[in-house]
């Protein structure tokens, strides 16, 4: 269905500024001159309330708009490889100007040219081939660098700015959804501690668009701290959010938190005994694992209660939420656990 409202030249300005401020005009229709009628392109869904400015009729010949190409287009276009195009990575990462990408073997031979190509589609300034995903304590991505030479860069996400090395510290775009949820969970009174703190993954979001009373952002690594403390400033919450250099299990408060934020995935839950001990009387934790598909959602709520047992603390509520695959098989899951203190 393509309606359109039908109305006389002169008219036509008129009809159109009206359209525009209700959000009926369907942007992806040309307008169309026919002798003394112009036909304005309307949403469907808006027809009806477009009415009252002209009669809706079915357009007989729409006119669409060109769109333009999509970066893949372009760059498939430019690479001259070939039957070797097939195998060109269609998905990429890119934060702020430095862009991550997964180059086939196959294409080792082209790998600078793809880089130089992607760059200058993409607007990047580094380009780096991940060879070999995230490793160790650290999370630390393994990649080489294929065009630059400094991978530091200022991502921005859900109005929060990050500024990481991309070569030296993962930001997985497969967590976006969870560092929205956590961004608006706390409330302004709330004091909450982030274990496994990063350059501020969870902590800078929940800052900037919740403003709870403090959290205190805790992180082992000293260059992850070094972006934490500078995405503190740069978001401009040094009010509210506390780092603290470390191994959690020593240099994290204890008896104080009304929320702990476990973001973590390797052996997460050996320090749930610690996350226990930062809760105040009640609180929330989240408690991220990766996890076989065939134990979900037992194992992961059992870990949690298993911890709780000669703590002093109970259970009183969980829910549990897909993250994303993490493997074949695997998935990244985070369990919101509700504990309390046993008299
Ligand atoms: C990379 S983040 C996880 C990513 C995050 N969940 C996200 O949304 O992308 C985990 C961080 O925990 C830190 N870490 C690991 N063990 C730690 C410990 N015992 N104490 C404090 N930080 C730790 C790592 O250095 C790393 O920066």
């Amino acid at each position: 269905m393509y309606p359109v409202v039908r109305v006389r030249k002169s008219r036509a300005e008129d009809v159109r500024k009206k359209l525009f401020e209700m959000r009926a005009v369907d942007g992806e229709r040309r307008f169309v001159r026919d002798g003394e009628w112009v036909e304005i392109p309307i949403r469907v869904e808006k027809a009806e309330e477009a009415g009252k400015y002209g009669e809706i009729v079915e357009q007989k010949k729409p006119v669409f708009k060109e769109r333009p190409p999509a970066p893949f287009e372009i760059i498939e276009k430019r690479m001259d490889i070939g039957e070797k195009k097939a195998l060109l990575p269609r998905r990429w990462e890119l934060f702020g100007d430095v862009l991550i990408l997964k180059i086939p073997e196959q294409l080792e031979e082209h790998k600078l040219k793809i880089a130089e190509t992607y760059a200058d589609v993409l607007g990047a300034k580094t380009v780096l081939r991940d060879i070999g995903g995230i490793e160790g304590e650290y999370r630390e991505p393994l990649v080489e660098f294929l065009l630059g030479e400094d991978a530091e860069t200022v991502h921005i996400e859900n109005g929060v700015r990050f500024r990481f090395d991309a070569s030296k510290i993962m930001f997985s775009s497969g967590n976006i959804d969870e560092r929205v949820r956590m961004a608006y969970l706390p409330s302004h009174n709330e004091i909450v501690v982030d274990m496994f703190a990063g350059i501020g993954y969870f902590s800078i979001p929940m800052a900037v668009h919740s403003r709870p009373k403090k959290i205190y952002a805790c992180e082992k690594n000293p260059l992850s701290f070094r972006y934490l403390r500078e995405n503190i400033i740069l978001n401009g919450v040094e009010d509210i959010v506390e780092p603290l250099l470390g191994d959690n299990r020593e240099a994290c408060p204890e008896n104080i938190a009304d929320r702990v934020i476990m973001g973590y995935v390797g052996k997460t839950h050996i320090f749930l005994s610690k996350a226990l001990s930062i809760l105040k009387y009640r609180g929330t934790i989240h408690y991220h694992e990766t996890c076989p598909e065939e134990l979900l959602p037992d194992r992961p709520i059992l870990r949690v209660k298993a911890a709780t047992k000669d703590s002093g603390y109970r259970v009183i509520g969980t829910s549990i939420r897909k993250i994303k695959s993490y493997a074949p098989g695997i998935v990244h899951v985070v369990v919101d656990a509700r504990v309390e203190k046993q008299n």
